[in-house]
């Protein structure tokens, strides 16, 4: 296993720990969080845990079912006590950039259905300002380039740099049937203006900006783990 493959698993396994019995819990998606949903799944097996959880994708979903993780529907739980999901990037606000998976929307519903968010991250995903990682957008297919010719407008990012994601030579389709936009922006000044402008267009579903949502980091550094809240 490679050292970044190793921060990955620390920082997951030990997310697992906020996780008590009884709990309604949102499961993230991607290669860290991975991880937690292994731990979650060993306790369920080894130690009765008994919890309720919701997947964000369908690929964790998959996941989830074969590690005996018992899954409901979202809408049946009122609420979900905690959501532990990856970031791409955080800043010192916890504010964050999601959807490298392209499960942003998914990701965001239930993160906002939750009291609280724990982001499982390695040391690479801590960053000074956000925007090196290009911001995934989620985008209707129907009108999905006049969305992005009024993203370029509004942004003023040339359209050349609003990259439609592809997947082996297809577009990449979202869990919802949509496509993404990537928007290589390099630095983002004010998250929660982007956000609520991005947010405006009809075409777009949600950006992968998460502002005043997460509310604690676990981070896993070549010199152990950090605990960041806010
Ligand atoms: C998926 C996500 C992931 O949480 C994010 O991409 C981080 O993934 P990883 O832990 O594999 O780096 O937002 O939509």
């Amino acid at each position: 296993m490679s050292s970044k493959e190793e921060l990955k698993k620390t920082a997951g396994i030990h997310a697992a720990k906020y996780v008590k019995n009884g709990m309604k819990v949102g499961l993230g998606t991607g290669s860290t969080v991975k991880y937690t949903i292994l731990e979650l799944g060993r306790r369920i097996k080894e130690e009765n845990l008994e919890i309720m959880c919701v997947p964000t994708s369908i690929a964790t979903e998959k996941l989830s079912i074969e590690n005996g993780i018992q899954l409901h529907e979202l809408s049946s739980l009122d609420g979900l006590d905690l959501v532990i999901d990856g970031a791409d990037e955080f800043d010192k606000d916890l504010t964050l950039i999601k959807g490298g998976g392209g499960a942003l929307v998914r990701e965001k519903i239930i993160a906002q259905a939750s009291k609280q968010m724990i982001v499982v991250a390695d040391d690479s995903k801590k960053v000074e300002s956000l925007g090196r990682f290009p911001l995934p957008v989620e985008v209707i297919q129907f009108s999905w380039k006049e969305t992005r010719r009024q993203i370029s407008q509004i942004t003023g990012l040339p359209e050349s740099k609003i990259e439609k994601r592809n997947q082996n030579n297809n577009s990449f389709i979202t869990d919802n049937g949509n496509f993404i936009l990537d928007l290589h922006l390099e630095t983002i000044e004010n998250p929660q203006k982007l956000e609520s402008d991005l947010n405006k267009l009809a075409g777009v579903l949600d950006c992968g900006l998460f502002c005043n949502i997460a509310n604690i980091v676990v981070l896993a550094g070549k010199n152990g783990l950090e605990i960041i809240s806010n």
